[in-house]
């Protein structure tokens, strides 16, 4: 049964380690991430962008995916399954199709607005025994066609947003999604010390894993961090272990071209960089 990521993240800000949220696209990812989480016996966050909900062609036939996934695989470790960076009616549409959790990126409104929206969520998601994600201060980088150049979020409109009753909160710190430029200043630790002074207990969420060195990932942890975005890499890790399959030639000899056979080896590279994650942000055996 998929869980609010309420209890998780709690739980992982007291103790000092940050929950995965890996983004899903279709059967392959669901599954890598699913297996994964549970050989680790950690918690586990699925994401999906609007964008790859529509891919998969809509809410509902994600939540089929995942909740036959969990029942059939026994998947018992904790499960959230949350819309990334959703828009309001995002948000609704995912709360009606059974998701467990929603992301309401209201950071490109005015801190008025953001704050309005957000209030009614929190509203809906309290009724539902759901978690919120809120953001303040865009992450930088492209995401299905979400643009954001990298800002850092103003503290106090932090506070003021997690005052509303979020369960959990972004906040931009130089953070962006995708690969990193060469000439990228790092996380901003001031910024982040900066919200978490404010906002205490929240458990602060940092977008933009891929490419973060270790170093920042657990300097950022310390300071609040508990719940970590990874999308590109598992990305990055599937097409270059398919390229190798294809370029080696597999896929020309027997049966190699047979999908269960050509989308095996980008399936093991993404649980590979799961494992590799779900050990560098502290979360196995929290389940
Ligand atoms: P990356 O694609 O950079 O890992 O970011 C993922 C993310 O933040 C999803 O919201």
């Amino acid at each position: 049964m998929l869980v609010s990521a309420k209890e998780m993240l709690q739980k992982a800000k007291a103790g000092k380690y940050a929950v995965g949220q890996f983004n899903i696209n279709n059967l392959e990812w669901t599954k890598a991430i699913l297996l994964t989480a549970q050989e680790m016996n950690s918690p586990v966050i699925l994401g999906v962008s609007e964008g790859a909900g529509k891919y998969m062609t809509g809410y509902k036939t994600v939540v089929g995916m995942v909740n036959g996934m969990m029942e059939e695989l026994k998947i018992t470790v904790p499960v959230a399954l949350h819309l990334d960076h959703g828009s309001y009616e995002g948000c609704l549409k995912c709360i009606e199709a059974g998701f467990s959790s929603v992301m309401f990126d209201g950071s490109h409104y005015p801190i008025e607005e953001n704050v309005a929206k957000t209030t009614e969520l929190v509203k809906i998601c309290n009724e539902k025994g759901m978690s919120l994600e809120a953001e303040v201060g865009s992450i930088g980088g492209e995401e299905d066609g979400v643009v954001g150049a990298g800002e850092c979020a103003d503290p106090q409109e932090c506070k003021a947003i997690a005052d509303l009753g979020v369960t959990m909160l972004a906040a931009g710190i130089g953070n962006i999604h995708g690969k990193y430029p060469e000439n990228w200043k790092g996380l901003s630790f001031e910024t982040l010390a900066a919200v978490q002074e404010l906002t205490g207990e929240m458990p602060l969420v940092l977008h933009g894993g891929t490419g973060i060195p270790e170093d920042m990932i657990k300097k950022a942890i310390s300071l609040g961090v508990a719940k970590i975005n990874v999308n590109t890499e598992c990305q990055l890790s599937f097409a270059a272990a398919t390229r190798e399959y294809i370029e080696a030639g597999k896929d020309l000899q027997g049966k190699g071209f047979d999908p269960r056979k050509l989308l095996a080896p980008g399936f093991e590279a993404i649980k590979a960089t799961v494992r590799e994650k779900i050990t560098l942000f502290g979360s196995e055996n929290k389940a």
